[in-house]
């Protein structure tokens, strides 16, 4: 059952987090600040695509240094992403945002540590030397300039211009801000336990089309769902003006986006077969999820 396998990781997982949180040994208010972005709910859908996808080949306990540090990568740019100065949000997870609950400089500071504390638990990793300097030089990437962060600038200069942005635009803006880091979580769930090139390449198609679908469900919830129901604010992306599928598709073709990609993620997992099952579940929850 995918579902129970699913739920036992997510326990793991949540674990490991803390643990890593209580030995940073970091000064108060800071740490509450970083605990509170970590470990106040979340799907955990990073980390269980790491841990997922290292299953596949092997007994996962090696990913889960990757499953943390994906999290924390995570759990940051929420943090900096919900800042005055980029989506001004108060409502993370069905909490205050940090800046809210502490103050901005707070927020600026738990972001950047708990990036710092992401590559500190790689390179603590019980693992080969080679494996961690992949698995750090991937999240790097993914996380940076020309990853994450590269899309998040993309996504704030096309804000309040969403009607000068085309689709190949926003594939690329989508494709950088939420895509490059899923596509790590796969990618270093395989490294972390060896997983052979070909493999990884099939695993790449899959988590492409993941990244984007879960962006454009992240669109459409915004839309459609009601804050309680996200822990987030709803509607936020139309009274900013943000560049969204639904804003340039509408909401028909933007299911009907969203329903393709789903195929093309189970057509990448193929050639899997049943040791797939875990991903294949985790695309049905980015596709299908209601928060
Ligand atoms: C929200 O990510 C930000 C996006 C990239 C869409 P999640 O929907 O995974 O947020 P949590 O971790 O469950 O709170
Ligand atoms: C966030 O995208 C992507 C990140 C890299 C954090 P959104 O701005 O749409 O995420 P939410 O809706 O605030 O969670
Ligand atoms: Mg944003
Ligand atoms: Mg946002
Ligand atoms: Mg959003």
């Amino acid at each position: 059952m995918p579902e129970a396998r699913l739920a036992g990781w997510r326990t793991r997982i949540d674990a490991a987090l803390a643990q890593a949180l209580d030995s940073a040994d970091v000064p108060a208010p800071l740490d509450a600040a970083m605990r509170h972005a970590v470990l106040l709910g979340g799907k955990r859908m990073r980390p269980l695509l790491t841990l997922a996808t290292a299953s596949m080949f092997a007994d996962e306990q090696p990913a889960v240094p990757a499953a943390v540090a994906v999290e924390l990568v995570h759990a940051y740019s929420l943090v900096h992403d919900d800042l005055p100065a980029m989506d001004d949000d108060a409502l993370r997870r069905g909490q205050p945002t940090v800046h809210v609950a502490f103050d901005e400089a707070t927020a600026v500071l738990a972001g950047d540590a708990l990036q710092a504390l992401a590559f500190d638990v790689l390179a603590a990793a019980d693992l080969a030397p080679e494996r961690i300097v992949a698995l750090v030089a991937t999240l790097a990437r993914a996380a940076g300039g020309a990853g994450m962060c590269g899309g998040q600038a993309l996504d704030l200069a096309a804000t309040g211009r969403s009607a000068a942005t085309s689709l190949a635009g926003l594939e690329r803006l989508h494709a950088l801000k939420t895509g490059a880091l899923i596509r790590a979580c796969v990618r270093m769930g395989a490294l972390s336990v060896g997983a052979d090139g070909s493999a990884l390449d099939a695993l790449d198609r899959y988590a492409t089309a993941l990244g984007l679908a879960f962006q454009v469900r992240d669109d459409l919830l915004d839309v459609e769902g009601d804050s309680a129901q996200l822990g987030k604010t709803a509607g936020k992306d139309a009274a900013q003006d943000k560049a969204t599928f639904p804003a340039l598709l509408g909401l028909d073709a933007s299911r009907e986006r969203l329903a393709a990609l789903r195929v093309d993620m189970d057509a990448a997992l193929e050639r899997f077969g049943s040791r797939a099952d875990a991903l294949r579940e985790l695309a049905r929850l980015a596709v299908e999820r209601t928060a």
